[in-house]
């Protein structure tokens, strides 16, 4: 088989890329290692940047994001009682759409079928080969039978764990990585939000936000320890720790029920330099990781895929400048996204060495916030994203 540009990992950044180059004229294939379902499965996030949403419209997948996207003004923080809304739209004049990572993969998915593009689930053992040269393939076996795909990209869209930037020479790669002395537990409820807006929560037991995925399903995250796991945290558990931790108005409100789904993901901060090596290309998870607490992972999975169709179709018009300066332009954004990660991971969180002090530094970080309209909209600018560039 060959294409033009082949794809790994079915992913938001691998489909969404697809869609992209579908739009311009440009033939890609999507090998995924998993099953359509499991890819579906997985509860991530919740929160698009303008960036996202306008990609999703350049694509023509954007129709049940306007109908069924909540367009949000603004997001709370509380810091045990008292509470800051940062009035996103007021300081920057956007804001953001809450839509879930599920959703978004469901529609790119809906709309590669449609367009009869070449996706291959459950494809095992996906190799890149000679992507320093001039012949990039991808090497892979599916029921039972090896397959050679063949094209003039390889685009590792493969999460962290993928085989595209591990099958980089050691040396050829720089990596930056920051671990987190903890975790976040997730529980999905068909209940009402506690609060129209999201509640970033800082408390003494640890952090917690109050999220959602429409009016009539919520999404909560619990601060907890690396070695809980999630069997420990009945149902019941869960809803107690996170009244405890609520502002005590929004704990009135809350509405509790089954969970849907809960899972425990740890926090990290990663990026690997470059993101291109001849003709491979890394974008999203394959490249970086942000700890979720500024809703940055998918948003960068999107702008990356973004710029690289971009460059990608100027390659096809005759100009190698787009993908000569894809690595320098998405690390110039990821960077800044990390930094604004980092930061608000590190002022919401109780680390085990906050102590006093720190705890002092993160009082006086929010009270500063809450007395100056300039560090809000430093910390909205970063919230709603940075433009593509
Ligand atoms: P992925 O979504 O990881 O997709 C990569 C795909 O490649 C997967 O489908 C995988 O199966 C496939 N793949 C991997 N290896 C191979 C292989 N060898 N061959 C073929 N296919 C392969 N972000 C937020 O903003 N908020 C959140 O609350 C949030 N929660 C998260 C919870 C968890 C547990 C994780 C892991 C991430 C979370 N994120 C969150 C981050 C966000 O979901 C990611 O940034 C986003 O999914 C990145 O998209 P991607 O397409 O780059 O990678
Ligand atoms: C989510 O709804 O899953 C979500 C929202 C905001 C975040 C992280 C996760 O910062």
């Amino acid at each position: 088989m060959r294409t033009q540009i082949a794809i790994v990992g079915a992913g938001p950044a691998g489909l969404l890329l697809g869609a992209l180059l579908h739009r311009a004229g440009i033939d890609n294939v999507v090998l995924e290692q998993r099953s359509a379902e499991y890819v579906l499965g997985r509860i991530r996030a919740g929160v698009l940047e303008q960036v996202a949403v306008d990609l999703l419209r350049e694509a023509g997948i954007a129709e049940r994001l306007d109908a069924q996207g909540l367009p949000h003004d603004g997001f709370e923080m509380a810091f045990g009682e008292r509470r800051l809304r940062i009035d996103l739209h007021a300081l920057t004049g956007r804001r953001v759409v809450v839509y879930g990572q599920t959703e978004v993969t469901r529609d790119l998915m809906d709309h590669r079928h449609q367009t009869g593009l070449g996706t291959v689930y459950e494809a095992e053992d996906v190799q890149p080969h000679g992507f320093d040269g001039g012949r990039p393939y991808l090497s892979y076996r599916h029921g039972g039978t090896g397959h050679r795909l063949d094209a003039d990209f390889l685009i590792g869209c493969d999460g962290f764990h993928g085989v595209c930037r591990a099958s980089v020479p050691p040396g050829a790669l720089q990596t930056f990585e920051k671990i987190y002395p903890f975790g976040w537990l997730g529980l999905l409820a068909e209940t009402p939000p506690v609060s129209p807006e999201l509640i970033y929560g800082h408390t003494e037991r640890g952090f917690t936000l109050a999220s959602m995925r429409s009016h009539q399903r919520s999404r909560y995250y619990l601060q907890c320890s690396l070695d809980d796991t999630v069997a420990q945290w009945s149902d019941d558990a869960f809803w107690a720790e996170l009244r405890r931790r609520l502002p005590a108005a929004a704990a009135a409100q809350l509405v509790t029920g089954p969970s849907i789904e809960k899972s425990i993901a740890p926090l990290r901060s990663f990026v690997a330099e470059p993101m291109r090596f001849g003709r491979l290309f890394l974008a999203g998870d394959a490249a970086h990781i942000v700890p979720p607490t500024g809703a940055k992972g998918l948003n960068l999975a999107a702008s990356d895929v973004g710029l690289l169709a971009r460059a990608l179709a100027e390659f096809y018009g005759g100009s190698t400048a787009g993908i000569d300066h894809y690595s320098q332009r998405a690390l110039a954004r990821v960077w800044k996204a990390e930094r604004f990660s980092w930061w608000f991971t590190s002022l919401m969180h109780r680390f085990p060495d906050t102590g006093g002090f720190g705890l002092r530094m993160q009082q006086a970080e929010f009270d500063y916030l809450c007395g100056s309209v300039a560090a809000q909209t430093v910390l909205a600018e970063n919230y709603v994203g940075l433009p593509l560039g």
